[in-house]
């Protein structure tokens, strides 16, 4: 259903190259991958691989270097702006960090009735169908009606997560984009979302594109795992085959940081024992 083939990203550089060009910085190197219809894939690298510039490529908020990616076989880099528009409807993100990327001066019931104004004219209700979406993704996330009229600062971090999600999910989309949705969130609080997540998925056949720069986040939520380390993919495949038989000598490396938890007290243990 996405389709990323040979995408490079070169940033131009500040920085004079030995011949006195400037050299560009290149934040992606040859990346291939593809996203199947229903999966959970994960991209995991540490912080400064890339993961961040592709999805912004994806969103067409960055202009590749040379590829292109495909969404149910479109080519993204040649939609007009009007079918981009359309496509952003499809295809929502939730971002890393619910602190700042959720409007202060705006109510919970318009911060997550934001998708449906956009795009009224793929989705038209009148204002009072609007509010009775919001409130049905209130529940679906774990919030609660009387926080309908509330602002982002009542909220504690995992709250706001939760209000992220229910605006990603606003407008019905298909696949979401998630850039590192539980990194900035207590680690107590990270598995109480992603259980959302992850039953999210299942019960509206979500896709998702999930990053993290951490295995064991997405070992829980993902099908099949692509690593990718200062801009290239060292290697992917099947989420447990790169667990049991890391081919890469920097996948064993992420492998052997990921502390050993607690098999009782582990967030992971559901999918772990499943
Ligand atoms: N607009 C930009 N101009 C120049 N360099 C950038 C820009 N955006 C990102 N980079 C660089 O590209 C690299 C990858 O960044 P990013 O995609 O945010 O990584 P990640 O999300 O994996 O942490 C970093 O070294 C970053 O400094
Ligand atoms: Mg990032």
């Amino acid at each position: 259903m996405l389709e990323i083939n040979n995408v490079s990203k070169i940033f131009p550089g500040q920085r004079k190259g030995l011949f006195g060009h400037t050299e560009g910085f290149k934040a992606l190197d040859d990346v291939s991958l593809r996203v199947r219809k229903g999966k959970s894939f994960g991209l995991v690298g540490e912080s400064g691989s890339g993961k961040t510039t592709l999805t912004r490529c994806i969103l067409r908020l960055e202009t590749l270097t040379s590829g292109n990616i495909l969404y149910e076989g479109a080519d993204i880099g040649k939609l007009t702006s009007t079918e981009m528009r359309r496509l952003r409807a499809r295809l929502q993100i939730v971002f890393q960090d619910p602190y700042a990327s959720l409007d202060p001066r705006m109510t919970i019931h318009d911060i997550i009735a934001e998708p449906l104004v956009i795009h009224r004219d793929i989705v038209p209700m009148t204002a009072r169908q609007r509010t009775e979406r919001v409130l049905e993704l209130l529940l679906q996330v774990g919030l609660r009606e009387e926080h309908l009229f509330r602002y982002p600062h009542e909220f504690s971090g995992g709250q706001r997560q939760r209000i992220g999600i229910a605006r990603a999910l606003a407008a019905k989309p298909e696949f979401l984009i998630l850039d590192e949705p539980t990194s900035a969130l207590d680690v107590s609080v990270q598995a109480d979302v992603l259980n959302l997540l992850h039953r999210l998925q299942e019960e509206l056949g979500l896709t998702y594109f999930f990053i993290s720069h951490d295995l064991g986040v997405i070992r829980y939520i993902c099908d099949e795992v692509a690593v990718i380390y200062r801009g290239k993919l060292v290697e992917s495949g099947p989420v447990e085959d790169i667990f049991e038989r890391p081919a890469n000598e920097y996948t064993r490396m992420l492998l052997d940081a990921m502390p050993d938890p607690d098999p009782d007290r582990s967030p992971f243990r559901q999918k772990v024992s499943a």
